[in-house]
């Protein structure tokens, strides 16, 4: 909702686009929405690491290049993308950007006050730990920016046309209030934990995952094998298993719950090699523990034996 709202509220016909082959479908397929409807679109291709170089990107720019959307790190790899030099280059360039933070936000520090990026996107349940269905969408102030949906905003009831002040120019309809409630409870954890202790740790455990999984024989970890270029999302494959086989025979055998296919990127698995079976994916999160992670390893090790 959020990325929809940021890609069809920005982008006009006879705009220019610059993103690249590791975003999730719900960035791709509301631009390629946007494609039919005139919008040009080009994707940067990203290395073997799944890490797209900052200047393959900036070299992407042209005169009516109006908007540059990327993931911050990748639900496939991982791999964190230099978000902090195309956004300073695009601003420069006076080219708006977006970040797609749904897998950093809560646990990668972003500070808005120094990064001039227009317009972030996240969902709600993942690193900040809230319920389903919430999210947000942080737009810069002056952003130019129409609705994707119009409605009541409880506001200025007295014209039939949507304010156009914020947030209520964005915000139509009856609030989900209590997925609201709930983010609220889980934001406020977070913040007394604090997102830097949040990454620290996680850098932690995913240095162990990276570190076990390199020592299983037939496996292969995709992404970048230092964890600090890293959100917490490691993929990976067994040699001559297919990953679904993977994920049952973990969860049959040891009730390890992971997740495996394309993850809604297919693009990313083209760029790392992986296409079309995919890769098995394990998230350590702020409550995994060292234990579950050797857990994890060792229901792993014992995959190939019948
Ligand atoms: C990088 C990235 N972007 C966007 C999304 C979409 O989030 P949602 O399922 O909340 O729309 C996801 C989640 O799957 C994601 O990992």
């Amino acid at each position: 909702m959020a990325l929809n709202q940021a890609i069809k509220g920005v982008l006009r016909p006879g705009d220019h686009v610059v993103t690249t082959s590791v975003e999730h479908n719900s960035v791709m397929r509301p631009l390629r929405r946007m494609e039919e409807a005139g919008v040009r679109i080009t994707v940067v291709p990203a290395g073997g690491d799944g890490v797209t170089e900052a200047r393959d990107v900036i070299a992407a720019f042209r005169k009516e290049t109006r908007l540059v959307v990327m993931v911050h790190a990748s639900n496939v790899s991982g791999a964190l993308q230099p978000v902090d030099v195309v956004v300073a280059a695009a601003h420069r360039r006076g080219i708006l950007t977006l970040i797609d933070a749904a897998q950093t936000a809560g646990c990668v520090p972003i500070d808005l006050s120094s990064l001039p990026v227009d317009l972030v996107a996240s969902s709600g349940h993942k690193g900040l730990l809230g319920p389903q269905g919430t999210g947000f969408l942080f737009v810069r102030e002056g952003v130019p920016i129409v609705p994707l949906i119009e409605g009541g905003t409880g506001s200025r009831s007295e014209s039939d046309r949507q304010p156009e002040f914020f947030p209520d120019a964005l915000e139509s309809g009856t609030q989900n209030s209590v997925g609201a409630a709930g983010l609220a409870v889980s934001l406020a954890w977070i913040l007394r934990k604090g997102v830097a202790t949040i990454r620290r740790r996680e850098v932690g455990l995913v240095e162990r995952l990276l570190k076990g999984l390199s020592g299983i024989p037939g496996v292969k970890v995709y992404g970048p094998g230092d964890p600090a270029r890293r959100g917490s999302a490691v993929s990976f494959r067994v040699e001559g298993m297919d990953p679904a086989e993977v994920g049952m025979r973990l969860e049959k055998r040891s009730g390890v719950l992971v997740r495996a296919g394309l993850h809604c990127s297919p693009n990313s698995h083209r760029a790392l090699g992986t296409f079309p079976a995919g890769t098995v994916r394990v998230s350590p999160g702020p409550f995994t523990t060292r234990t579950e992670i050797a857990t994890f390893l060792s229901a792993l090790r014992t995959i190939g034996r019948t």
